[in-house]
């Protein structure tokens, strides 16, 4: 119970740090209203691009983001789908020590980017390690398309 007493209090500290993080221009994000061990959110952009940020596309409306974790952190998983302005935010109940987290996971988003841009490859995956912003809360390091290997 105390446990999860001191990360109803955080929330405020969540929300206070990711709206300076978001100052510069980027779209905003609802802080996390779940109570969760780990929350993963952040932006999917339209593109084709290498460590891609919010702001650099348009969002990925609809991409279904997959958390895959190894090793220390193989018990993780989670998906979640992005809204229409590619936001998404994926909250997680774990025994997985959150130290080993951005290390060992990263996103992966399997919907070919053709869906939300014809003119863009119709195959290959978008993949983002991940970043710690504060206590419990995990952001793409920046996506980046990787093209289907064979
Ligand atoms: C995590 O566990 C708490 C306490 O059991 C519960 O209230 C909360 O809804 C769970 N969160 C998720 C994302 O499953
Ligand atoms: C996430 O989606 C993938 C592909 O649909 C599925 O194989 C996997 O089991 C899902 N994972 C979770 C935690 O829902
Ligand atoms: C679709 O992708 C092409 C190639 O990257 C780009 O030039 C164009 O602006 C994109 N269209 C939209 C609507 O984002
Ligand atoms: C991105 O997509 C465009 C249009 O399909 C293609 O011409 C370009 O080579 C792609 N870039 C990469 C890095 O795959």
């Amino acid at each position: 119970m105390m446990a999860m007493a001191s990360k109803g209090g955080i929330l405020l500290v969540i929300g206070v740090a990711i709206a300076s993080v978001l100052a510069s221009g980027a779209p905003p994000v609802q802080p996390p209203r779940i109570p969760a061990d780990l929350v993963v959110m952040g932006f999917v952009p339209c593109n084709n691009g290498t460590s891609m940020r919010t702001g650099s596309a348009p969002g990925f409306a609809g991409a279904v983001v997959q958390l895959r974790c190894t090793d220390a952190a193989a018990d993780l998983a989670a998906n979640a789908t992005a809204d229409g302005k590619g936001r998404f935010r994926m909250a997680v109940n774990t025994t997985v020590a959150l130290s080993s987290v951005a290390g060992h996971c990263e996103l992966v988003v399997g919907t070919p980017l053709a869906s939300c841009n014809a003119t863009l490859p119709a195959s290959g995956t978008l993949r983002s390690g991940l970043r710690l912003l504060v206590s419990i809360v995990f952001f793409p390091r920046g996506f980046s398309y990787v093209a289907p290997s064979a």
